[in-house]
């Protein structure tokens, strides 16, 4: 049995993300993953709800009182560096993140964003391929890097895009992968199935 790997989860809205985790490391469905702690950018972001239900500790770092983006980078690492936490994973986290904060988990934070990347990277990437008229699209788990959703790709899952969709009911579809597709890759961290060959993310059988 390996050593569980402690999860730190940052977020900024309604956690469903999150909640997908915390049902999964219940159910037994994480591997050796826990989720050791949850930080929030908004003062009133569901996902601490969520958290206090779980039993999991919640810090709120509200970035608006923070004097630069560099100050709230420093105050992020410090709570998560106190969470003992081995991977940071974004789920809904709406700030982007400076070399302050990635340079101390170098390799350890992965994001979940909705659209197939490279394609719609940044907000509303529902809306964008919505607007775009593609036919497919889908959602992506990442490596962070200090870009815009612009690290090595670790997993990604398609999702059709129908006529009688609107932006709503594409959102929910994708959301629903979303909350497979970050499980998933957060139990193969945990089981040490990934390796990196430059930007290559690669699964061990
Ligand atoms: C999710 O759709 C996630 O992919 C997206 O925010 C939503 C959060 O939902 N993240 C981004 O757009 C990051 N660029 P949740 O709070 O219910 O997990």
């Amino acid at each position: 049995m390996s050593e569980p790997l402690r999860v730190a989860v940052l977020v900024s809205g309604s956690g469903t993300n999150l909640q997908s985790l915390l049902d999964a490391a219940a159910s037994g469905d994480l591997g050796s993953a826990r989720v050791v702690g949850v930080i929030s950018n908004r003062p009133g972001a569901g996902a601490l709800l969520r958290a206090e239900r779980a039993g999991v500790p919640a810090l709120v770092l509200d970035h608006k009182s923070f004097a630069d983006r560099a100050a709230f980078d420093a105050a992020l690492r410090e709570g998560v560096t106190s969470l003992g936490a081995d991977l940071v994973v974004l789920a809904g986290f709406m700030r982007v993140l400076t070399p302050v904060f990635l340079d101390a988990f170098a390799g350890r934070v992965i994001n979940i964003h909705p659209s197939l990347l490279p394609s719609f990277p940044g907000v509303d990437a529902q809306g964008q391929a919505f607007a775009h008229g593609v036919k497919v699209t889908g959602c992506t788990v990442h490596f962070v890097d200090a870009g815009l959703d612009s690290g090595p790709i670790i997993s990604q899952s398609a999702v059709p895009v129908r006529d009688d969709d609107d932006a709503e009911t594409l959102r929910a579809r994708i959301l629903v992968e979303e909350h497979r597709l970050l499980r998933e890759v957060v139990r193969d961290l945990a089981e040490g199935r990934l390796r990196r060959e430059g930007r290559r993310v690669l699964r061990r059988p």
